[in-house]
């Protein structure tokens, strides 16, 4: 989604902000731009695309000014085509946006009552004509923002400055994140930590209808009716992991290797090593856990499959019913949340709109939630009552990977921790499951050998006409995992199915210009998996089995088979997905496709 940047400091303003875009690339845009002071005028320099369009056009521009704002436009109102990227300039007013204004056909024919001629297609440059209109009548941005504030309605983060006060700008918000750095010499303002942390530790997370005035080094914080309030920095405790490759060709294909580490970080703060024993780190007292009647799992994407595969863990394991839902749906059907019911709710950037509605609609109905987050002091970290950490690093190819498999071992913990609470303490396999979360890095070293086969098989795969990914039972959400990356990735009609279902209507789909992508590990659903891949056989379908360990009769009903190391049926996802993230991300390169950055996509969705 867009990103923002502001800066007011004695450094190059240009630098600054072109700098933080970059560290803000991987969210997904479609446009850029920034308006800079020069002469006591906004200076503003715009580009279609990629942010080395903008730099190009840059690279002769210079500015005399200490102020400055930038953007990159993930296009929601009008085509991702220059005149409708940020900054939008309106008599001497410059705003960057995040987010949608709903009322903008109302807007917009209010001002267009007014006489007003737009220059975009946007929304967002209706909140540019109406800051600039109450500047006009004698109030300063301030003041301004503030009159503008309570006609604005939707999701929102908006950075004003006016070159009226060439050392002021104005931050709000309602939605979308907005954070203000505090340097010893300077302030900044964005949309995303990473923008910050190479200036300052010290910052503000701006709350929902907040105000921030920047007026050179300082900073005040007000309510939307422009009340003081008092907030104090916080300090981040944030190593910013430098966006780089690492000799890797793509980001994605780093954080495909980096899942072994991704999933030790995530188990270590919760393993008792010496007893092999879970103790789970988390703010859910035992009592609350041992009376725990029900659990909800919510998220988007990725991380509504990861939910997926933790329904199957802590029913099969603890026996306490889950309900699993998209958190677009949820939010919305008036969900029935009875007491002693826990609500866990799965974000990896902790910014996504729908989830993070999900939960404060929880919290509203008094019912505990616990977020599953890997960026720390996002928006749903903080509004949770209970925290669990993915501890996975940045991720920052807009395909998740590393974030799903440590959410995956995360949910594992959740689930023997759950199992423990029911039974009073004690769970005989403890030990042994404990065992099976120690030896995943390693299991997941020896599947990161199949990227050959995947890197040579890419060519002949990309002339599939389509993709069937099947499994049963636990493997049922990473085949629709599976299909997801292909879409995402590759562009290319890719299915995920619940295998038993093949008879009720894909099987039609089946010939030989069909890919199959069959899980089919040794568990209990083995033998019937075994039967529906026969069906697929049967109708010419070209197969590719994943299964566990040496299994001849897979190779048999099979073009090609993949074997993985044999562990507990709760852990075999975190192996299983590794080999569909690599069939995707290398037909998605052998297309030409930008991988880390798919079209239309956003790392972080946070507007609904
Ligand atoms: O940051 P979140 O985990 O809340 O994001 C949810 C989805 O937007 C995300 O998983 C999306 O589906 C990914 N692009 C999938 O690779």
């Amino acid at each position: 989604m867009c990103g923002i940047v502001g800066y007011y400091g004695p450094k190059d303003p240009k630098e600054v902000i072109v700098n933080g875009l970059r560290a803000l690339e991987y969210r997904g845009y479609d446009s850029a731009g920034v308006a800079i002071l020069h002469q006591g005028e906004f200076k503003r320099v715009r580009a279609e695309g990629k942010l080395v369009h903008l730099e190009e056009r840059l690279k002769e521009e210079v500015f005399d000014g200490h102020l400055g704002i930038g953007h990159t436009r993930w296009a929601t109102h009008g085509l991702p085509i220059e005149r409708n990227a940020h900054p939008h300039c309106v008599d001497g007013v410059s705003i960057v946006h995040n987010g949608i204004i709903e009322n903008y056909a109302e807007l917009r024919e209010s001002l267009r009552a007014q006489a007003v001629n737009f220059q975009s297609d946007t929304d967002s440059e209706l909140v540019a004509h109406l800051i600039a209109q109450q500047i006009k009548v004698g109030k300063n941005l301030l003041s301004a923002v503030l009159e503008v504030l309570p006609q604005l309605e939707g999701a929102y983060s908006i950075l004003a400055v006016s070159k009226d006060q060439p050392n002021e700008m104005v931050a709000f918000k309602y939605g979308p994140p907005l954070i203000v750095g505090l340097a010893s010499d300077a302030t900044l303002v964005a949309s995303d930590i990473q923008a910050i942390v190479p200036h300052t530790r010290e910052v503000i997370f701006l709350e929902d209808q907040e105000v921030a005035h920047i007026c050179g080094s300082q900073v005040q914080i007000l309510d939307s009716r422009g009340e003081e309030r008092s907030r104090t920095p916080v300090h981040i405790d944030w190593t910013q992991e430098r966006a780089e490759k690492q000799g890797y060709p793509h980001f994605m294909l780093k954080e495909i290797f980096e899942q072994p580490r991704a999933v030790a970080q995530a188990l270590a703060p919760h393993l008792d090593l010496e007893n092999h024993r879970v103790k789970l780190k988390v703010e859910l007292e035992e009592s609350f856990l041992q009376s725990l009647e029900r659990v909800f799992i919510v998220g988007c994407g990725t991380s509504f499959y990861a939910a997926m595969a933790g329904e199957y863990m802590i029913e099969g394991l603890a026996r306490i019913p889950v309900e699993v839902e998209i958190a677009s749906e949820f939010r919305y059907r008036n969900p029935i949340l009875p007491a002693n019911s826990l609500v866990v709710v799965i974000s990896q950037s902790g910014e996504t709109a729908d989830t993070l509605a999900a939960l404060r609609l929880v919290k509203e109905q008094g019912v505990r939630a616990l977020s599953i987050c890997n960026v720390p002091n996002s928006s749903i970290d903080r509004e949770a009552q209970a925290h669990l950490y993915m501890n996975a690093g940045v991720e920052i190819g807009v395909a998740s990977t590393k974030a799903f498999v440590s959410t995956l071992a995360l949910l594992n913990l959740l689930a023997i921790s759950l199992a423990k609470a029911k039974s009073g303490g004690e769970l005989k396999a403890e030990p042994d499951l404990v065992q099976g979360l120690l030896s995943l890095p390693s299991h997941m070293e020896t599947v990161l050998v199949h990227e050959k086969f995947f890197a040579e098989a890419a060519q002949t795969l990309k002339s599939f006409r389509g993709f069937l990914y099947m499994g049963r039972g636990i493997n049922y959400p990473i085949a629709l995992e599976g299909a997801l990356k292909l879409k995402e990735l590759a562009y290319m009609h890719a299915e995920g199915y619940a295998a038993g279902e093949m008879k009720h209507g894909p099987l039609a789909l089946i010939d030989s210009e069909m890919a199959i992508i069959m899980l089919a590990p040794k568990d209990g659903l083995y033998e019937k998996t075994l039967s529906n891949l026969e069906e697929a056989k049967a109708r010419g379908g070209q197969i590719i089995s994943i299964g566990s360990g040496d299994d001849e009769r897979l190779r048999q009903l099979s073009q090609h088979y993949l074997a993985l190391p044999q562990t507990h049926w709760m852990m075999m996802p975190l192996l299983e997905v590794i080999p569909l993230q690599l069939l995707a991300y290398h037909v998605a390169e052998s297309l030409g496709h930008d991988v880390d950055q798919p079209r239309n996509l956003a790392k972080s969705v946070t507007v609904e």
